[in-house]
Order: C-alpha cells, then sequence, then structure tokens
C-alpha cells in the first residue's frame, strides 16, 4: 500500500510484495465473525489523539451521522440537494477532505468502520471549515443496504481498498461480484465508480469484476488515467518513484 504505517497505522509501505503483512492481515481475520458474511475489515484498536477526540466531541453531533437500519434522508442530513457522492474506506480521510474542499458543489459521505480516521477527518472539517462531508462509522455494506436508497448515488469512490495480500484471504476484498451489484444498484444511472489501487493483484481482480457486472460500463478500454480530483498522496508519489503502480478503474453505471 501507499500509505505511511507510522502515520495511519493501516497500512504497509509501498509495494512491499512477500513483505510485512497489513495489520488487517495481523488482525486475527481468522477470528470468528460476524455469522451472515465475511468482512472486509477487521476491528482494530486504534489511538485518537486529544485533537482527534476533541474534533469528534464538537464536530460529531453535527457531522456524524449514527447507523441506522432504515434510508436516511440524505438531503435534510446535508441541508441541500446536491450530487450525492459515497466514499468507502476513508482511513484518515486526507483525500477525502481534498475533494471535498475542491468539489464544494458536491455532497460526500464517507464511511469507515476505524474510530481514529473518524476524529482525523473530523479535525481536518474543522480545519478547513469542510461542510459538505457526512460520516457514518459503520460497516459500509450494511449501509449502502440500509441507509442509501436505490438510485440515488451520483458517484463512489474506493481508494486503495485493503488489498488482503494472501490467496486465502482473497474473499475478505471489498470488490466482489456480490458487493459490486450491490453498490451499483445505489448508482443513478450514468453514476460513476472510481476505484484506486496499488496492488496489482488486486486492479486485475477489480477490472474482471467491474467488467462482468452487466449494469456497468467501462469509461476507458482498461484502466483509466488519474482523474484530477483524486490526489496524489505523499505516498503514492514515493511508490510510484521507486517504480510501483497505481491503477484506477472508473465505470459507469449504464442508463437503463
Ligand atoms: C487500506 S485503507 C485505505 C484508506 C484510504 N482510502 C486511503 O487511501 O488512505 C482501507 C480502509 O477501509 C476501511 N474499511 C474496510 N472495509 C470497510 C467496510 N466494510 N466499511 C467501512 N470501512 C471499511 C478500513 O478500516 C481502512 O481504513
Amino acid at each position: 500500500m501507499i500509505h505511511d504505517p507510522n502515520e495511519d497505522g493501516l497500512s504497509p509501505k509501498p509495494g512491499q510484495t512477500g513483505g510485512a503483512p497489513t495489520p488487517a492481515e495481523t488482525a486475527s481475520p481468522d477470528q470468528p465473525q460476524h455469522p451472515r458474511r465475511i468482512r472486509s475489515f477487521v476491528t482494530r484498536a486504534g489511538r485518537v489523539s486529544t485533537g482527534q477526540r476533541r474534533a469528534m466531541e464538537e464536530l460529531g453531533p453535527r457531522f456524524v451521522i449514527p447507523y441506522a437500519p432504515v434510508a436516511a434522508d440524505w438531503d435534510a442530513l446535508f441541508g441541500r440537494t446536491a450530487p450525492r457522492v459515497l466514499e468507502i474506506g476513508f482511513g484518515m480521510g486526507a483525500t477525502t477532505a481534498e475533494i471535498a474542499a475542491q468539489r464544494s458543489g458536491d455532497d460526500f459521505i464517507g464511511v469507515e468502520v476505524h474510530e481514529p480516521g473518524v476524529g482525523a477527518l473530523l479535525k481536518l472539517m474543522g480545519e478547513q471549515n469542510l461542510a459538505n462531508i457526512r460520516i457514518v462509522q459503520h460497516d459500509a455494506v450494511e449501509v449502502l443496504e440500509q441507509m442509501i436508497a436505490p438510485a440515488s448515488l451520483d458517484g463512489a469512490h474506493i481508494f486503495f481498498p485493503d488489498p488482503w495480500h494472501k490467496a486465502r484471504h482473497h474473499k475478505r476484498r471489498l470488490i466482489q461480484p456480490k458487493f459490486v451489484a450491490l453498490l451499483v444498484s445505489r448508482l443513478k444511472p450514468g453514476a460513476y465508480l472510481h476505484c484506486a489501487t496499488d496492488w496489482q493483484n488486486y486492479a486485475e481482480q477489480m477490472l474482471d469484476v467491474l467488467s462482468a457486472e452487466p449494469t456497468l460500463a467501462n469509461t476507458c478500454e482498461n484502466y483509466a488515467p488519474r482523474p484530477d480530483y483524486r490526489p496524489v498522496t505523499k505516498f503514492e508519489r514515493r511508490g510510484l518513484r521507486l517504480g510501483h503502480g497505481v491503477w484506477d478503474l472508473v465505470f459507469k453505471r449504464r442508463a437503463e
């Protein structure tokens, strides 16, 4: 992965092929899981900094939407009607905040299970005075199933999802046919799905799975050039300098 493991505690160093496993792999992936399904994450204890905690206390009530198994009224929660983009697994939220600042006319629903990440994004929102993000701290699969109405999103971002390197853990990868069918059902016709990964084997899986979903059309022949709105992170830049790849995929939901 391309992110500094010391910064977010989430990812190994760029291009660590066969190197240290990700925390996702070391955090007892074989432990008993939710009886209904295999999850794409394991719950990790993580230290919430004082600044993150303060942001959670001060801004959480306004910007964090408690999970509930009912369709949310997002227009009411954002206080306006605007194009709405879902981001799954925003990590520490730096990319989310940067995109939301650039695209102030759009609204962003960020879903993340890792508490320090929620605190970190709220802190960035406070520092940058961003009001076009709402956060749900919960499993994105259930958020999609319950809180997002069919054909209601204008876009979806999944940037550097946990690669689950080992073959026996590939079943935990988020980008699987069933999950993609659920996600696409929440996109409006013509809405986009943008995924990115720095793990070639996962990029290939993404291309296979997204191409096989009949309601999606690839906007490019295979991989897409990085869209301008997705910032290159410091760690991605370092990885690219070291010769590691990053693959973007941009698909659109077909018009009915
Ligand atoms: C490798 S990190 C990447 C974070 C961020 N997108 C980035 O580019 O830095 C993947 C993130 O996805 C989150 N995640 C994985 N499965 C999830 C799920 N089902 N629901 C919500 N968040 C999830 C993890 O907690 C983790 O923070």
